[in-house]
């Protein structure tokens, strides 16, 4: 939530800022503003509500801002509606300071009172204001100073990017859980929320930790942590390239995201599969460690809490051990039953999820050991997890996530063949099976997304529907989940997931004429069970679109009033496969409403507040 980028060096800061904070837009996108100094204008703070182009427009591209060093928000509203006066950076009455921040501060209220009573004057209604205020409350003449003492009055969650107008040579940058890099060049640096705003100038990175501060000057970074002492930070190299976050062609970055799949999935699995075994380089689990777990508890939320739902499938069935899966805002406060004696796995796409990161401390807390499954090198989650593994899914930037789902399925197969063959719990012939099956997958995908025409015309057949019910049983549950929230996430239709087994506890009495039912056949142990489902609620008058395998087509396509046909492959591996048509269809219908479909109204990509 939020996007913040800093800039400082030698030249004009504010077309520097605006580019980044294009490739910051996906975290929030409901206002943004810059704060750049220069000599003859002082502090020059310009804001636009509403997406980042009535800023570039305001600003004339950032042509019409000068000075070389300077600060840029774009915010996703979480105190104040969003509009110009809340959108940052936000100024200190004196004007001294300006401030970017991602996250919220707790006690803003209290500190808003004491101000008030000081006779400070507020002007929006943002939680943030408060710091800039608390700034010029604390400055005498030493602005590293006014920030510690701001740090340690404040609770709650930041990541700052903060300029004064009297030291027109630095910027301050500080974070408490939300994400913060420094970005290193020749001649000047960068504070971002991520490196996408900073890859097109720099590839050397550091990722700062909770209660560091750092200086930028155009020559140098001084990070310090929370007692002031110098930190010696590790730097890191990006490896990925620029158009990797750039559409490369395609209308939107969802529909790139999704084409991308196959080739995500392979570059996730292959190096981590060598002479027929799984090998997870960096993992140390011995036999008698894993049989010491008595538990695996699953934490996520939102499609990576669907990729658990399938993880709990398939880790049960080949580890027999217990598995429970928990949303990552409920795990902290339900007393969950944690102990050393539980090894919790942690999905995450950003690896910044507040609510994620604060269960994986809460499990630690716990005496858990923690292994994450992380798309975003170097976030929080992944450094402070026991054991990461990444899945090399490379840059996601639209809000629904789609190759982060696919390769963090690839990466939950991986961690159940692995524990799997420690433990002796599947025997060679079904662990060559699953492993070659695995392998075939990416091709599979491929032929998958080659009907993209047919989901097309599917989706201009249902794209007025209000109401869409998706079911299905076992793993096919979990995928209508995620095909469900697909669609609501993007189109705004109304849509609801049920395993099928429980439409006659309560949901049947939804299905009237004319309703949409998404029906998911592909696990086919449970086929027949689902087409009794199929029948019951076409009998109602519902109109159905069945997803299934080829050897089952037929019997589908003789039910139903639409067919989507995918590859056979092992019921414990379909989630791969059938997820795709639930992607395109969602995608599709999104478009033929004519959807914002990469920057969905009221969400943004990372939620890095609570
Ligand atoms: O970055 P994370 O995987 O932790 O994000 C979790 C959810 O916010 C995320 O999956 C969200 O549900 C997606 N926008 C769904 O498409």
């Amino acid at each position: 939530m939020c996007g913040i980028v800093g800039f400082v060096g030698k030249q004009e800061a504010a077309p520097i800022l605006l580019d980044g904070l294009a490739r910051l837009e996906y975290r929030g996108y409901d206002s943004a503003g810059i704060a750049v100094y220069s000599p003859q204008d002082g502090l020059r703070v310009v804001k636009a509500k509403g997406r980042l182009q009535n800023l570039a427009e305001k600003t004339n591209g950032g042509a019409d801002v000068h000075g070389c060093i300077g600060i840029g928000h774009t915010r996703w509203a979480t105190h104040g509606e969003p509009s110009d006066v809340n959108a940052h950076p936000q100024l200190s009455e004196s004007g001294r300071f300006a401030v970017i921040h991602n996250g919220i501060i707790e006690n803003y209220a209290e500190i808003k009172e004491f101000l008030q009573e000081q006779g400070v004057t507020f002007v929006s209604q943002t939680d943030t204001e408060v710091v800039a205020q608390l700034l010029d409350h604390y400055y005498k003449d030493d602005m590293l100073d006014a920030v510690v003492k701001v740090l340690h009055r404040i609770e709650g969650a930041y990541a700052f990017g903060i300029v004064c107008e009297d030291c027109p040579d630095r910027l301050i940058a500080a974070r408490k859980d939300s994400p913060l890099i420094i970005g290193y060049g020749e001649d000047f640096n960068f504070l971002a929320s991520d490196v996408t705003a900073v890859i097109k100038h720099t590839r050397e990175v550091s990722y700062l930790d909770d209660g560091d501060i750092a200086v930028l000057t155009a020559s140098g970074v001084a990070i310090y942590d929370s007692l002031l002492q110098r930190q010696d930070k590790a730097r890191h190299q990006v490896d990925w390239e620029v158009s990797a976050a750039e559409k490369g062609g395609y209308e939107h970055f969802m529909a790139k995201e999704i084409m991308e799949q196959p080739e995500a999935f392979r570059k996730t699995i292959s190096p981590r599969i060598q002479e027929g075994a799984v090998v997870l380089d960096g993992l140390c689990f011995d036999r008698e460690t894993l049989e010491r777990m008595d538990k695996l508890y699953i934490i996520a939320c939102g499609s990576s809490y669907h990729v658990g739902m399938v993880a709990k499938y398939t880790l049960e069935k080949l580890l027999r051990k217990n598995v429970e899966v928990s949303l990552a805002s409920e795990f902290r406060y339900c007393d969950p039953i944690v102990t050393e004696r539980t090894l919790c796995i942690v999905i995450s796409q950003s690896g910044e999820t507040i609510d994620t990161l604060a269960a994986l401390r809460e499990a630690k807390r716990l005496g858990a050991r923690v292994l994450s499954i992380v798309n975003v090198v170097g976030s929080t989650i992944a450094r402070e997890s026991d054991d990461v593994l990444y899945t090399w899914a490379g840059p996601e930037i639209a809000v629904a996530t789609t190759k982060a789902y696919s390769t963090q399925l690839s990466v939950v197969y991986l961690i159940g063949l692995y524990f799997a063959r420690i433990l002796g719990t599947v025997n060679g012939g079904e662990y060559a099976a699953i492993l070659t099956e695995l392998q075939a997958l990416p091709e599979k995908m491929e032929q998958v997304l080659a009907q993209k025409e047919t989901i097309q015309y599917y989706a201009s057949r249902y794209f007025n529907h209000e109401s869409i019910f998706f079911i299905g049983r076992n793993v096919d549950y979990a995928v209508g989940m995620e095909g469900s929230l697909k669609l609501k996430e993007i189109s705004y239709i109304h849509s609801e997931a049920y395993a099928a087994g429980e439409l006659k506890h309560g949901t049947i009495s939804l299905i009237e004429p004319g309703a949409l039912v998404v029906a998911l056949a592909g696990h086919t142990p449970l086929f027949e069970k689902l087409m009794s489902n199929v029948v019951e609620v076409k009998s109602r008058g519902a109109d159905v679109l069945g997803v299934t395998v080829a050897s089952r087509g037929a019997a589908m396509e003789k039910a139903v009033d639409g067919a989507l046909i995918i590859p056979d492959t092992l019921p414990m591996l379909l989630p791969s496969l059938e997820v795709l048509p639930m992607q395109l269809f969602a995608y599709y219908v999104a478009l033929m409403r004519g959807c914002d479909i990469d920057k969905p109204r009221n969400l943004a990509k990372s939620v890095t507040v609570e």
